[in-house]
C-alpha cells in the first residue's frame, strides 16, 4: 500500500512525550508540514535518517508544548504518520509510578496493558463507519520485545510489563483516585496513551511505549506531585531514553513488516455499516 511512496517512505515513526521535542544525532531530511483530514498534527515533521533508516519525528505537545494531553491532535498525529508511511512506531510517555519498586528518575516501564479514563477525547479514524478493532493487548508485544531490549542494552532497569491508567487529566489525581488505581493492580498513571494506541491499532500500525516515570503520584508519602522532583527526573529520564531510541531504530526488523499480525489489524475488525443496521 506504501508503494506509491517509493523511496519517500518513512517506515519508522517516534512521537516524543513531555520534554523530547527533538531528536539528536539524526541526519535530518526535512521538516515536513503534513494537513490531515483532521486538520495539522502537533507540529511540523522531522524526516531524519538514522543509520541509513529514515525516521519520522513528531512531537506529542507540540515543539513549545502549546498542546495539553486533553488537546492534543492525535487523530491528526497518527494519520500523518500513517501518510509518511510509518507502520512501526516508539512513543514515549512521562508517567507517575504506582508502584514503590518502580524508582522514578531511575526505571524505565515497557507497559503491556492501559485502562482509558478519557472522557473528551475523539478516539476513532473512522467517521461514517464504526470499526471495531481489537485491542485487547494494546501495545504490540514484537515492538514491546524491541524496545525493551533497547532499554537493557543501555543500562537501564526496565520493568517488562504494567498497565497504564490514562486519565484525562490536566490536574493530578486525588489520593482517593491514585489509591484506587493501585488498587486496580496498575503500575503507572499517565494522560496521554489514549486514544493513541488505539489510533495506532486502527491505523494498522506496530506501537510500543516506552514510559519514563518521573514521579511518585500522590499515594506515596508525599501530598502533591512536587514539579521540582518531576522536571530533575525528567530530565535525567530523557537524557537516557535518547540513547535507547539510537538502539530501536537500527534493531527494527523491517522485512517482517508484511508477517506481522499489526498490519492486518482491520481484516479482524468488526465494521458495521450504517445502511446495514
Ligand atoms: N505524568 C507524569 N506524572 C504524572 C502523574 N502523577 N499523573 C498523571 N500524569 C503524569
Amino acid at each position: 500500500i506504501y508503494s506509491h511512496l517509493g523511496d519517500e517512505r518513512v517506515p519508522i515513526g517516534v512521537i516524543g512525550g513531555s520534554g523530547l521535542y527533538e531528536m539528536d544525532g539524526l541526519e535530518i531530511i526535512e521538516e515536513r508540514e503534513v494537513d490531515t483530514p483532521f486538520g495539522k498534527p502537533s507540529a511540523p515533521i522531522t524526516i531524519a535518517k538514522v543509520e541509513g533508516r529514515r525516521v519520522a519525528f513528531l512531537p506529542r505537545h507540540g515543539q513549545h508544548h502549546e498542546y495539553v494531553a486533553s488537546t492534543v491532535p492525535y487523530r491528526a498525529n497518527i494519520w500523518a504518520l500513517k501518510e509518511l508511511g510509518v507502520f512501526w512506531l516508539v512513543t514515549v510517555s512521562a508517567v507517575g509510578s504506582l508502584k514503590e519498586e518502580i524508582v522514578p528518575g531511575e526505571h524505565f516501564v515497557i507497559p503491556d496493558q492501559i485502562i482509558d479514563k478519557t472522557y473528551r477525547r475523539p478516539n476513532t479514524l473512522y467517521k461514517d463507519v464504526a470499526v471495531h478493532v481489537g485491542l485487547s493487548y494494546p501495545f504490540h508485544p514484537m515492538m514491546r520485545e524491541i524496545v525493551l531490549g533497547a532499554c537493557r542494552d543501555e543500562g537501564i532497569e526496565t520493568h517488562d510489563g504494567g498497565t497504564y491508567v490514562c486519565m484525562e487529566g490536566p490536574a493530578f489525581s486525588t489520593k482517593a483516585e491514585s489509591e484506587l488505581h493501585r488498587q486496580w493492580g496498575a503500575s503507572l498513571i499517565g494522560m496521554t496513551a489514549m486514544p493513541e494506541a488505539r489510533l495506532a491499532r486502527e491505523a494498522e500500525m506496530c506501537y510500543a511505549t516506552i514510559a519514563l516515570p518521573t514521579d511518585y503520584d500522590v499515594w506515596y508519602e508525599s501530598d502533591h506531585v512536587d514539579i521540582g522532583e518531576v522536571m530533575a527526573n525528567m530530565k535525567r529520564n530523557i537524557s537516557n531514553v535518547r540513547g535507547v531510541l539510537r538502539r530501536v531504530i537500527p534493531s527494527i526488523p523491517l522485512e517482517q513488516e508484511a508477517d506481522c499480525d499489526a498490519s492486518h489489524a482491520l481484516q479482524y475488525a468488526i465494521v458495521t455499516h450504517p445502511e446495514a443496521i
